[in-house]
């Protein structure tokens, strides 16, 4: 016998019952971000690597360690996309869109791929519905966008949530910063970890990540970025705050705060739930006003978040969705000395018809068939036979020969009333 082949690790196949919950997902999203003037994109599964080397930064850990890169052949590097929003930015750039009124909104629902060690709820093809907004700094548009991740995940049953919010000013403000961070953790590098303090001049916000406890002590005295923004910064952060405050959405100011991708600017956040394990994360996301112009556009802000669709599944969303009907309207049955062709007619113009019909294709006997046209809960069962055809309606019992043309109609009058 041949070895079997899995599915490779981080990876995982979507049954028809998953696929259900995530069409409901993917239709609520819809309905929220739509409704909200966000218009669909979709940009290719992979890139040019430099698209990620430059959007999301050389120093994180997605771009260092996590991209499934490979030579397309021709000798260009490309890359299986790992995020949504330097995509997004690269289309806006490419077709155009900063001469269409601004901002530009735009949503997507696309799966993506890092290399990171599997477990719960953290996979190396993952599912993100993400929304940005391109070409407008208004703090409204911090604003609107995080209501409507609110709005996402209420509307779809996400438990036990909690919004966390910051600012990391400009990369002037953070290039300060990072001057003094860099200064006090090296002033305390004999309690911090090893691989922080590998990392004190690469990448010194990620200290604030860290479970070493020594590390946390040490963090827990460290200079905040948010005590050492501009005034229009702060001007900004207090401006979405209090546009929160008015839409009546919680959230906790945490300074510590620090994502994962380099392009952040000003506003940042995440959305973390308590019914997830250490894989904690929601979606989250914030402003990014310098990376258009750092893949070769004009000077042009953007604000955007991403949440996983697994994640949002697993924080209670799995529970609150309804599952997709699998109604059956017409089973056609086949008895001894049954003309196939008939039946197979029959079920393609019912089909035709609208109805949801199915026929008997698994060599099952007429008592198998009968117990299966109940089992998928038709409603009407044709019994195609030698001497004609037998239309039984299953709710009420009522039974009667039909000629082979009035089998679409009589079950189109007797349609369930439910569709
Ligand atoms: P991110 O925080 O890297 O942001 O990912 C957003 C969300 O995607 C996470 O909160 C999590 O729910 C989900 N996610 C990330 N990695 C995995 C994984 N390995 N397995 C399962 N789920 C995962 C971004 O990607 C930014 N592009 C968000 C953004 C949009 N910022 C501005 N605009």
């Amino acid at each position: 016998v041949s070895a079997r082949i899995q599915a490779p690790r981080g990876t995982f196949d979507v049954l028809p019952d998953q696929a259900a919950l995530r069409a409901a997902l993917e239709e609520r999203a819809r309905a929220v971000l739509e409704g909200a003037g966000y218009a669909r994109v979709e940009t290719p599964a992979f890139e040019a690597t430099e698209l990620f080397a430059r959007g999301v930064g050389e120093s994180t850990d997605i771009v260092s360690k996590e991209m499934y890169s490979f030579d397309d052949g021709g000798g260009r590097s490309v890359t299986l996309r790992p995020e949504g929003t330097a995509p997004v930015c690269r289309a806006y750039l490419e077709h155009g869109m900063h001469k269409l009124p601004q901002p530009v909104k735009l949503w997507y629902l696309s799966s993506f791929h890092r290399r990171e060690r599997a477990q719960a709820g953290r996979y190396r093809q993952f599912w993100q519905i993400g929304a940005e907004a391109i070409g407008s700094e208004d703090p409204a548009i911090d604003a609107e966008l995080i209501v409507l991740l609110v709005g996402l995940l209420d509307d779809v049953g996400s438990k036990g949530l909690r919004l966390r919010l910051s600012s990391l000013g400009t990369p002037a403000a953070r290039a300060g910063y990072r001057d003094e961070l860099q200064a006090y953790l090296r002033a305390n590098a004999d309690r911090l970890s090893e691989d922080v303090r590998s990392r004190i001049d690469l990448n010194p916000l990620r200290a604030y990540d860290s479970d070493h406890a020594g590390t946390r002590e040490v963090m827990e005295g460290a200079p905040r970025l948010l005590d050492r923004l501009a005034d229009d910064d702060l001007d900004h952060f207090a401006e979405v705050r209090a546009l929160l405050d008015a839409a009546g959405v919680a959230y906790d100011v945490d300074p510590t705060l620090v994502r994962g991708l380099d392009y952040y600017t000003r506003t940042v956040f995440e959305f973390d739930s308590s019914a997830l394990g250490a894989q904690s994360g929601v979606g989250g996301g914030g402003r990014y006003d310098g990376l258009i112009e750092e893949l070769g556009g004009p000077p042009t802000p953007g604000m955007g978040w991403a949440a996983g669709v697994e994640r949002i599944l697993l924080s209670g969303a799995q529970d609150s969705l309804p599952p997709a009907p699998g109604v059956v309207e017409l089973y056609l049955a086949l008895d001894a000395g049954a003309r196939r062709q008939d039946a197979f007619a029959t079920l393609v113009d019912a089909r035709r018809a609208g109805l949801h019909a199915q026929m008997e294709q698994g060599g099952r006997s007429l008592k198998g068939q009968l117990k299966h046209a109940d089992r998928v809960g038709a409603r009407q069962v044709a019994i195609f036979g030698e001497g004609g055809i037998l239309l039984k309606d299953l709710e009420t019992g009522d039974q009667e020969t039909v000629e082979v043309d009035a089998v679409v109609p009589r079950a189109l009058r007797a349609r369930s009333p439910r569709l």
